[in-house]
């Protein structure tokens, strides 16, 4: 049941080209500036601990599914689902009217806008359906980069001040006034938000080989390059052994219910999933690919940086003196504090923001990719015009953002308007974007690729095309075997039922659609779990002293601000 090759449709050049592009789409500002500081809000070591747990039990598992999907239809996430899609599906039905019954409940709560919201998503699975899916991914490619590349922008602007010795902070709250007063410069801002999407729009029009494939391979390795150097400098420092212990030694008397849904959030928006990137990449795989031994690889990259991030932070943290539950201050405020006080404090800054730069770029590309592949392939564009076209218009979204970054003062009437649909606005419009995008689309999109392809497409049909190429990955064949993957193993035959592959299936059927439905109703506060035990009782003295940063839009981690309605990416 596979379906027709497309001749003329661009590939990776290699499988190294594929796993690099993937990891490059992976490792972000979610690896880099995220997770350090979730892990510093929730205990250091046992954070890690229940994150690589959730990256096991539910990062690879949906990743498999969206490569196995693109790799199958050679599409983007639309035409994907266009093409999986059955001719009647029981499954969407029952969405659909559930939506509709939504809707009519809402109505008699006076609850105008979102029953208006229910009614027409109603409305477009009766009239699309599995294929919402796709669309939906498509768009939250759009809305994620038309904010991430406006905080890429900051860590572009941020190297170049660090390299003009402009990042010269004695203390946190200095920097969180230049930070504050950085982010008022909207001329700045938006020139910043300009060259990331400049660069984003550069890669993906020069093409899958010569321009996405060539740039990671490129960047990915840069990265390492750089973390290592900057590792090397913060273990080296007097005092660095707290911040290490830190990172390394599991402290569960931090860990709520919260902190891993928070773990399992950030697991699905660090892996690029739920909006169909992997989908697109995983379009331009070779038919000769290991899917699993790919997954795998790009899972253990991507949680690799993560962990190495907090390695390169915590111990310089600590060695300087500062606390680590700074939040979301901790990369743009407390880092260049934190280099200030080093010596030759100019070279680490400049790379660090460098590190964060490249990394926020090769993520960037990959959501540029997804609408540039939607337009090429469905509306049959050229690509050129499709990256141009796609980059410009993204471009404009983002100055929304960057002019709406902390309040609504200068988009008064899109606030009115919520109010009165929505009975409440978020702090801002960038707020607005990120929750739509990471607490709701991003797990929705998830929730429903696994149902997808454990209900509906069937995981019969998706461990035939993981088989394709399953017994070529020499270097890793060890997954290979374990996974019961190869052509014709007696390990296939039923003998041993319990391969990795039924386990899989297992998994994408009934583990990820709960534990994601789970994180997803967490995240829009429809269930509640107690907030972390330290801020009733012990929390750590350091923590306890530190002023917390309000100065990053609170939009970018909700739940660093109102524990009712958190973000769990
Ligand atoms: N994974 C990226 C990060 O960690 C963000 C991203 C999300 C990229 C979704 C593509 C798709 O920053």
């Amino acid at each position: 049941m596979s379906a027709p090759v497309s001749p003329d449709r661009e590939k990776w050049s290699s499988r190294l080209g594929f796993i690099l592009a993937a990891a490059g789409s992976a490792i972000g500002l979610g690896s880099i500036w995220r997770f350090p500081y979730i892990t510093g809000e929730n205990g250091g070591g046992a954070f890690v601990l229940v994150y690589l747990l959730c990256v096991m039990a539910v990062g690879i598992p949906v990743m498999i599914c969206e490569i196995a999907m693109g790799r199958h239809t050679q599409r983007n996430p639309l035409g994907c689902f266009r093409r999986l899609t059955p001719p009647a599906s029981l499954l969407a039905h029952a969405v659909g009217t559930g939506l509709l019954l939504t809707a009519v409940a809402l109505l008699c709560f006076s609850a105008w806008g979102w029953a208006a919201t229910a009614l027409c998503l109603g409305a477009l699975v009766f009239w699309q359906s599995w294929r919402v899916v796709g669309l939906m991914g498509i768009l939250a490619g759009f809305l994620i980069l038309s904010y991430y590349s406006v905080i890429g922008g900051w860590a572009i602007a941020y190297m170049g001040k660090a390299a003009k010795a402009g990042l010269s902070f004695e203390t946190v709250v200095e920097a969180q006034v230049a930070f504050k007063g950085f982010k008022e410069n909207v001329g700045l801002v938006v020139f910043c938000h300009f060259l990331f999407m400049l660069l984003c729009t550069g890669i993906v029009y020069s093409g899958v080989q010569r321009g996405i494939e060539r740039a990671c391979t490129l960047m990915v390795p840069l990265l390492f390059i750089i973390m290592a150097i900057l590792i090397l400098r913060a273990v080296t420092l007097p005092g660095a052994r707290a911040g290490v212990s830190f990172c390394f030694t599991p402290s569960f008397k931090e860990l709520t219910g919260r902190s891993v849904l928070i773990a399992l959030g950030h697991a699905f928006f660090t892996l690029s999933l739920g909006m169909g990137a992997m989908i697109t990449y995983g379009s331009y795989l070779g038919r000769q690919d290991n899917i699993f031994a790919a997954s795998v690889w790009i899972t253990v990259l991507d949680t690799l940086v993560s962990v190495l991030a907090c390695l390169m932070i915590f111990p310089a943290v600590f060695a300087m003196g500062f606390a680590p539950g700074e939040g979301p201050g901790l990369v743009f405020q407390v880092v260049p504090a934190v280099f200030h006080r080093l010596p030759a404090g100019i070279l680490w800054g400049t790379l660090f923001f460098l590190l964060l730069s490249v990394a926020a770029l090769a993520s960037g590309i990959s959501l540029l990719e997804v609408v540039t592949a939607y337009l090429v392939d469905e509306r049959g564009w050229v690509r050129k015009r499709a990256a141009l076209a796609t980059g410009a218009v993204t471009f404009a979204m983002g100055c929304l953002t960057a002019v709406s970054l902390d309040d609504w003062k200068a988009l008064p009437a899109l606030e009115q308007l919520l109010v009165t649909g929505f009975g409440s606005a978020r702090s801002s419009f960038f707020d607005m974007i990120d929750n739509l995008t990471c607490n709701w689309m991003l797990p929705l999109g998830g929730l429903f690729i696994c149902l997808f392809v454990g209900w509906v497409w069937g995981t019969r049909h998706a461990v035939d095309e993981i088989r394709q190429g399953a017994g070529n990955f020499g270097d890793v064949h060890l997954f290979t075997l374990m996974a019961g993957l190869q052509e014709d193993s007696a390990h296939n035959a039923g003998t041993h039922p319990l391969t990795l592959a039924s386990l899989w299936g297992v998994f994408v059927r009934f583990v990820c659609p709960v534990a994601i439905l789970v994180t997803f109703l967490h995240a829009i506060g429809l269930i509640q779990v107690p907030p972390q035990a330290h801020d009733a009782v012990d929390d750590p003295p350091a923590a306890r002293s530190a002023p917390h940063p309000a100065s990053l839009p609170p939009s970018v981690v909700p739940q660093e601000t109102s524990p009712q309605e958190p973000a769990t990416r």
